[in-house]
């Protein structure tokens, strides 16, 4: 598929965020662990970047693991970065054949140092290839890559680079983990929770936002399709009145 097939009008989002949430519910559903959810949800995603990649998709951010969800049972957290790893693994032996690009957003040092290593290589094995870009957020929270960015404009401030009356937003977009890409216009959350949970907090200032009821390991391709078609019936207004 090609540009030009795409289900949907312009104007398409360029940078798109998903909450991939319902993984438990879904192995619920058919009598399974909540592991067997996560590795359902991890094919998902990777059907996914797939067919967004040659859709001509240019950024997708994921939500793989919260800052929170280390609350979780110690098994369920240790399938988790098992599981996580597996897959970086598993980009890294492809990272030669395909063009997909490949950045971990977060605070990398709570994981582990084997998993650090790997992360490391895939971004720098894909660091110039020219496909989709996949920011995967893992131990990411919102209020922790505020604070992160606060303690660099702070560091700069301490160093003499910057004038305390100098701070502005340019600064914290600067140290903010996705920079220096543009703020996600369409964020999509599964399951049919309504709610952030501490997801890209400063990012989304102004993105839509759109919940499906869909659990994430069902989520195809054609949702995402459906998502941007009620965005493209959206006004943004952004706080000014345009069209009202
Ligand atoms: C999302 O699925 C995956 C992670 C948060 C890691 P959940 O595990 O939250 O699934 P539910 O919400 O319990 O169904
Ligand atoms: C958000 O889902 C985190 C991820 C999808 C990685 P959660 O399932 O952890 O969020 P809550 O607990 O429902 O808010
Ligand atoms: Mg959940």
């Amino acid at each position: 598929m090609g540009k030009g097939d795409r289900a949907v009008s312009a104007p398409f989002p360029r940078h798109i965020g998903i909450i991939m949430d319902g993984n438990g519910r879904w192995a619920k559903k058919f009598l399974l662990k909540r592991e067997a959810g996560h590795r359902a949800g991890a094919q998902t995603l990777r059907k996914l970047v797939e067919g967004m990649n040659e859709a001509g998709f240019e950024v997708l951010t994921v939500y793989a693991f919260s800052t929170e969800n280390w609350t979780r049972d110690d098994g369920e957290v240790a399938y988790l970065m098992g599981l996580i790893s597996e897959y970086i693994q598993q980009y890294i032996d492809e990272a030669d054949k395909g063009n997909g690009r490949v950045r971990v957003i977060g605070d990398r040092s709570r994981l582990s140092v084997d998993l650090q290593q790997r992360i490391a290589m895939l971004e720098q094995m894909t660091a110039d290839k020219n496909g989709i870009l996949l920011n995967i957020a893992i131990n990411y929270g919102g209020r922790d890559d505020i604070v992160r960015a606060v303690r660099a404009v702070a560091a700069d401030v301490a160093a003499g680079k910057l004038a305390l009356g100098e701070i502005s937003e340019r600064h914290i977009n600067e140290y903010i983990d996705t920079a220096p890409l543009p703020d996600p216009e369409l964020i999509i959350r599964t399951s049919g929770e309504m709610r952030l949970s501490n997801f890209l907090l400063w990012q989304a200032a102004y993105s839509e936002f759109y919940a499906t009821p869909i659990l994430w390991p069902d989520f195809k391709i054609s949702h995402l399709y459906e998502a941007i078609e009620h965005y493209n019936k959206r006004q943004r207004r952004f706080g000014g009145r345009k069209g009202s």
